[in-house]
């Protein structure tokens, strides 16, 4: 059987090649998702947190955090659009879907994809903390080092990564690769590598 055009436009993600080595198994994130979920619950005992997660990238962290946490908790959703090319943000942050859920009193858990120059969150948390939550804290799933000028205040990290752009559970280059399983290396045109 001859290959198909649009399957020779997304070849398999092992032969694909703008994709470099995983860097995280699903496995890994699935294993570490579990552990992050158990502190969640310790630490909110008895509350009933508010996760809140900026569409798309975090899409697949929020469904896999939110059923590893044994409390009553709510799901939120913002898209913010920010200026900046397909891989580095700019810092100017625009909201274009807002929540629907009013923050007065509530425990707020920011649900993270990837925390690079720090800028997205950053923008984020000051809005957040300004409409009266009773607590506002962060979880990210990645974390790259020594990419912020400041020291991100982030409860919960899930994985530190040195600073490589990638893909995958969620991640994605101009919509591209969110759906892989793994969390792999971008080496594609604009990765700089
Ligand atoms: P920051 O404002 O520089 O921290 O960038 C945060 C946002 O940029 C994330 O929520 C992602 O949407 C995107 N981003 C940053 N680094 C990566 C990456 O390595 N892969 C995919 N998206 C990324
Ligand atoms: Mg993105």
């Amino acid at each position: 059987m001859t290959q198909s055009a649009s399957a020779h436009e997304h070849p398999h993600p092992d032969v694909d090649p703008h994709l470099g080595q995983i860097l995280v198994t699903h496995e890994a994130i699935q294993q570490r998702i579990a552990e992050l979920g158990k502190e969640i619950t310790a630490d909110y005992a008895g509350r009933a947190p508010l996760l809140i997660a900026v569409l798309k990238g975090a899409v697949m962290f929020m469904a896999d955090i939110a059923r590893a946490i044994a409390l009553p908790v709510e799901l939120d959703f913002m898209a913010v659009s920010s200026y900046g090319t397909a891989t580095k943000t700019s810092g100017v942050v625009r909201i274009v879907k807002d929540l629907d859920i009013d923050l007065t009193g509530r425990d707020v858990i920011i649900v993270e994809d990837i925390v690079d120059s720090g800028l997205t969150l950053n923008y984020l948390r000051k809005n957040l903390a300004a409409r009266h939550p009773a607590s506002l804290e962060v979880c990210a799933l990645l974390l790259k080092e020594g990419m912020q000028k400041v020291e991100p205040d982030l409860r919960y990290v899930g994985f530190r990564l040195p600073d490589e752009f990638v893909v995958g559970y969620g991640l994605d280059v101009a919509e591209r690769y969110r759906n892989l399983d793994d969390l792999r290396v971008y080496v594609g045109p604009g990765s700089g590598h």
